[in-house]
């Protein structure tokens, strides 16, 4: 049966998808096209000669189905402390959706992106600790990704508040020709690191934008009730 979510209410949305709590399940999020963004818009706006590419290639949900499957059997379980689970495709009255994790804190709040974090409390002991864990446990796994965006990761927080876990929920995969898994391991080493290391150059980056007392931008800034609406990824 089609889950009905147009008459609810998206509790975030990204500049390509919606993110719904999903009915039946308060633990996960089923994410679908944006109705005024649609694939069709997005191909067009990609250009000559993108656009002579088939749909199916700007598809994020297909592609991060893709990926999350194909790296829980390469690395099982210990894949899903650094992504969300995935559990595959539902029809809704929006479009077929995605389903998956949906990241909440210990008191049952859904998780703020690192962006949100770093911008409201600074770059605290805890957030750094549960970073820096993050970027050994994703070096060790060698998990393809495009950049990792402050506002594609999450902090799960613990019941005191503090920061326990980052999860990245957008931007997995390989933007390249060649499968990552193809590459030499070397350069697959060398494409991993370049990503951390553009993580903490972001996280520098937001900090300084704040102290110099800039306005952060909507991306990775919502909340529940002022969903972001921009188009970039
Ligand atoms: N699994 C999740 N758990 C909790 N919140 C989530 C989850 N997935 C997404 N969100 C929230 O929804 C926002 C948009 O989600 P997502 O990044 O998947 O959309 P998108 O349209 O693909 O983004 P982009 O603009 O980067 O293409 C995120 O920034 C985050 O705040
Ligand atoms: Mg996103």
């Amino acid at each position: 049966m089609s889950l009905t979510l147009a008459d609810e209410q998206a509790f975030a949305q990204g500049g390509n998808r919606l993110c719904f709590v999903h009915p039946e399940h308060a633990d996960r999020c089923i994410k679908v096209r944006r109705p005024d963004f649609t694939l069709e818009d997005l191909r067009r706006k990609k250009g000559f000669p993108k656009s002579l590419l088939p749909l199916h290639y700007f598809d994020d949900n297909r592609e991060e189905h893709e990926v999350i499957t194909g790296l829980a059997q390469q690395h099982g379980e210990p894949v899903f402390e650094l992504i969300s689970r995935c559990y595959g495709f539902e029809d809704s009255d929006l479009g077929p959706g995605l389903v998956l994790e949906l990241v909440r804190d210990a008191d049952g709040q859904i998780s703020q992106t690192l962006k949100a974090q770093i911008w409201g409390e600074g770059y605290t002991p805890d957030c750094q600790a549960a970073v820096e864990h993050f970027c050994q446990q994703w070096r060790s796994l060698q998990i393809p990704s495009r950049d990792l965006l402050l506002h594609n990761l999450l902090v799960q927080k613990d019941s005191e508040g503090k920061v326990r876990r980052i999860v990245v929920i957008d931007g997995l995969g390989s933007p390249n020709l060649i499968p990552f898994n193809r590459l030499p391991a070397p350069l697959r080493a060398a494409k991993v690191e370049r990503k951390l290391a553009n993580l903490q150059q972001r996280i520098e980056q937001t900090l300084a934008k704040k102290a110099r007392g800039e306005q952060p931008g909507y991306h990775g800034m919502a909340t529940a009730h002022h969903p972001q609406d921009n188009h970039k990824g």
